[in-house]
C-alpha cells in the first residue's frame, strides 16, 4: 500500500487533455496515483507506460496492483507497462517497447512519501537511518560521501543552489567542524548538526524541519536530479506527437527554473534580426507553453496535503 497522495491530480489530468485510445507516459510512477487516473482516461483502447528508477517503488506498485483487478488486467493485456528505468532514458525505452510516439507525458518530480518515510533509505531527517539517499542502488556515491568529503565552499554552494538555504555558509562550516571529530554516518547526526545552526525562535517560526532544505539539496546532488530532468525534457518532447502535451510538476525553485528555461528555449522560433528580409537561422519553435504560466495547488489541497505546498505545474504542447 502507498501512503503517497498524488499532487495536483485533477489539474494535471486536465492539462494532459487525454482521449480514449491515447498513448500516455507517466515518467514518475511512485505510488501510482497519477498512473491510475491517466489509465482511466485512456482506456479502452489506450496505453500507459510508467517509469520509476527506484526498484522498490516498482515492487510496491506491482504488489498493490495484484490486489486491484483493473490494474492487473491492464498489465496482463499490455495496456499498462511499468519499467524500472530512469526517465532520462525515455526515448530509447519507449522505442524498445515499440512506442514511437506519445500523446501525453506527465512528470511529478522528487520523491514519494513512501521513500521519505522509509528511514533505511536515508532521506529522512525525522527518522534515523544510514546517510545514503540513493534512488538507484547502482549509483556509487552516497550522501555520506558528499557530507564527509566536500569542502565548506562546495557544501555551501550546494545548499544555496539546490536548497535555497539562507544559512548555507554557517551550516557548511558546522558540518566541517563536526566531521573533524567523527565522520557522519547517520541522518540523525546530520539533522542535529543542521538544526544546531538555528536558534529556538528561528526553529519555531520555520514551519518545516530546519534540515529540510539541506537534505533536499544533498538528495538532488546524489541522484543527479537536475541533469536527468534536462535530458528527460528534451527527449520527452522529441517523442511527443503533434498536439501532444507534456505536464511537469516541480517542487523547488531549481527544478522549476530549469523547466521554465527549457520550455522558453524550445518555444522560441526564428532569432534573426528584424531587418533580415528572410530567416537564415532556420530555428523553429518545437512547443508552445500553455497558460496560465503555471498552476499551483488550491488552499484546500495544501491544507489536506501540506507536502503539495511548493508544487508548480507547467504545461506545453508539441507543435
Ligand atoms: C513524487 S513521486 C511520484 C508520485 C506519483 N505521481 C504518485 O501519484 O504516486 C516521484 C517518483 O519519481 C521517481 N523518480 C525520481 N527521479 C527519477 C528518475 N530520474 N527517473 C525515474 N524515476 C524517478 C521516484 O523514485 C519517485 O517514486
Amino acid at each position: 500500500m502507498t501512503r503517497h497522495i498524488p499532487v495536483l491530480l485533477d489539474e494535471a489530468i486536465e492539462a494532459m487533455d487525454l482521449q480514449k485510445g491515447d498513448t500516455a507516459v507517466d515518467a514518475t510512477l511512485g505510488g501510482g496515483g497519477h498512473t491510475r487516473a491517466i489509465l482511466s482516461h485512456v482506456l479502452p483502447g489506450g496505453r500507459v507506460v510508467a517509469f520509476d528508477a527506484d526498484e522498490r517503488a516498482i515492487g510496491r506498485f506491482r504488489r498493490s496492483a495484484e490486489a486491484d483487478a483493473g490494474l492487473r488486467e491492464a498489465m496482463e493485456k499490455g495496456s499498462l507497462t511499468v519499467v524500472g528505468e530512469n526517465f532520462s532514458r525515455i526515448a530509447e525505452t519507449l522505442r524498445s517497447l515499440g512506442v514511437e510516439q506519445a500523446d501525453a507525458i506527465l512528470a511529478d518530480f522528487g520523491f514519494s512519501s513512501d521513500q521519505i518515510d522509509d528511514a533505511e533509505r536515508g532521506f529522512s531527517f525525522r527518522a534515523d537511518g544510514p546517510l545514503d539517499m540513493r534512488l538507484d542502488g547502482r549509483t556509487e556515491r552516497t550522501a555520506a560521501d558528499i557530507v564527509n568529503g566536500w569542502d565548506d565552499e562546495a557544501l555551501a554552494k550546494l545548499f544555496r543552489e539546490y536548497g535555497d538555504e539562507p544559512k548555507a555558509w554557517k551550516i557548511a562550516q558546522a558540518i566541517v567542524a563536526r566531521r573533524g571529530e567523527k565522520p557522519f554516518t547517520r541522518t540523525a547526526e546530520l539533522a542535529e548538526t543542521v538544526s544546531g545552526c538555528f536558534s529556538d525562535v528561528e526553529r519555531r517560526k520555520m514551519g518545516i524541519h530546519p534540515a529540510t532544505k539541506v537534505f533536499q539539496a544533498i538528495r538532488i546532488e546524489v541522484n543527479g536530479e537536475l541533469s536527468a530532468i534536462g535530458t528527460f525534457l528534451r527527449e520527452g518532447i522529441s517523442v511527443l506527437g503533434k498536439g501532444g502535451r507534456i505536464a511537469v510538476i516541480t517542487f523547488h525553485s531549481g527544478e522549476d527554473a530549469l523547466v521554465k528555461r527549457m520550455f522558453a528555449e524550445m518555444s522560441r522560433g526564428c532569432v534573426c534580426p528584424a531587418e533580415f528580409p528572410k530567416c537564415v537561422c532556420g530555428r523553429k519553435a518545437v512547443i508552445r507553453t500553455l497558460s496560465p504560466k503555471f498552476i499551483v495547488p488550491s488552499a484546500k489541497e495544501i491544507s489536506e496535503n501540506p507536502r503539495s505546498r511548493s508544487a508548480k505545474l507547467r504545461v506545453a504542447e508539441k507543435l
